[in-house]
């Protein structure tokens, strides 16, 4: 399948993901500027790719898409929620997101600040909100939990901020990194949507492979695109990683090592789930390549 095909078959998905963040702020007591913020940078766009991977690895697990798609958009609102954090002047210090002025640039600091934390907490209301199971609901909603928090996302922040302008980084430490600032999001997109199917503990553990390779190979992917895109293309500033002093993949090993390394971990997603049939599977692994060969 061609980066093109599946870049439909993202959007194809992605399309109920967007009706439904749309029109999620409803609450009357949402101060107007705070509302126009979140929906600022939720309807900007930006692949989906989160909670895409949420309702496919529902699906395969055979739990209808449609009533996964509260809790996958959550994901997409957490994702959008660390992307506003990252563009502060107090992290990437990036004026372009998604192809439009990042959230503090349209509104202001303290805004997109609280824009952030609320589409975090809101997240969890949508999560929460699910008429399925109780125990499979709280086993999806612990998964993104942690994978958000201090242990994940957060926590590879963190180590993000920690290894600017470092030069004693290694490849391990890097590895790690990614882990925990990408990857344990869109792992936790793949298993929250297994557990939501209550999917037997063998199959679990397959998809969460593949997201975990999935991940780490998304990352090397996007510190490639930095130096090898345009901002145009990327709809965020190419080369923010070299004016930051960020360790990235092609800082410490170059770009045709790192191009081989992202491979290696698709293709690691790839067999994560072999043996499995069907549409899902399928798409998911054309997806681990799609994720090493996107444009943006
Ligand atoms: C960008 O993520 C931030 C990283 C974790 C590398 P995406 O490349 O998925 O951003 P959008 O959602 O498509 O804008
Ligand atoms: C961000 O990584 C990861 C997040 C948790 C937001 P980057 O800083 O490389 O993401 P971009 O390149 O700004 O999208
Ligand atoms: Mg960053
Ligand atoms: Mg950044
Ligand atoms: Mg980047």
């Amino acid at each position: 399948m061609t980066p093109q095909a599946m870049k439909a078959l993202l959007q194809e998905r992605g399309v109920h993901i967007t009706a439904f963040l749309s029109h999620c702020i409803t609450n009357p007591a949402v101060p107007e500027r705070l509302k126009a913020a979140m929906n600022y940078s939720l309807m900007a766009g930006g692949k989906r790719l989160r909670p895409v991977l949420c309702l496919t690895c529902a699906s395969l697990c055979g739990l209808d898409m449609a009533r996964v798609i509260p809790f996958a958009a959550a994901l997409e609102m957490i994702h959008t929620y660390s992307l506003i954090h990252d563009d502060l002047p107090a992290m990437d210090n990036d004026d372009l997101r998604r192809g439009k002025p990042s959230c503090h640039k349209a509104f202001d600091e303290a805004t997109a600040i609280l824009a952030g934390d609320a589409l975090l907490t809101d997240a969890f209301a949508f999560m929460t909100s699910l008429p399925l199971p109780a125990e499979a609901l709280l086993c999806a909603v612990a998964t993104v939990a942690q994978a958000a928090g201090s242990g994940g996302m957060v926590g590879g922040q963190v180590l993000d901020m920690s290894y600017e302008g470092r030069s004693d980084v290694d490849l391990e430490a890097l590895r790690t990194m990614h882990s925990l600032k990408t990857g344990a999001l869109l792992r936790a997109a793949c298993v929250s949507g297994a557990r939501l199917a209550s999917a037997p503990a063998e199959r679990i553990a397959a998809i969460e492979a593949y997201g975990a390779a999935l991940g780490v190979a998304f990352q090397i992917a996007d510190d490639i695109l930095d130096i090898t895109a345009d901002t145009a293309t990327l709809g965020k500033p190419a080369g923010s990683d070299v004016e930051q002093g960020k360790t990235t993949y092609p800082s410490l090993v170059g770009l045709e090592r790192s191009r081989e390394l992202a491979c290696a971990h698709a293709d690691a997603a790839e067999q994560a789930l072999a043996g499995m049939q069907g549409q899902e599977a399928d798409f998911l692994r054309a997806l681990a390549r799609y994720v090493v060969t996107r444009a943006a």
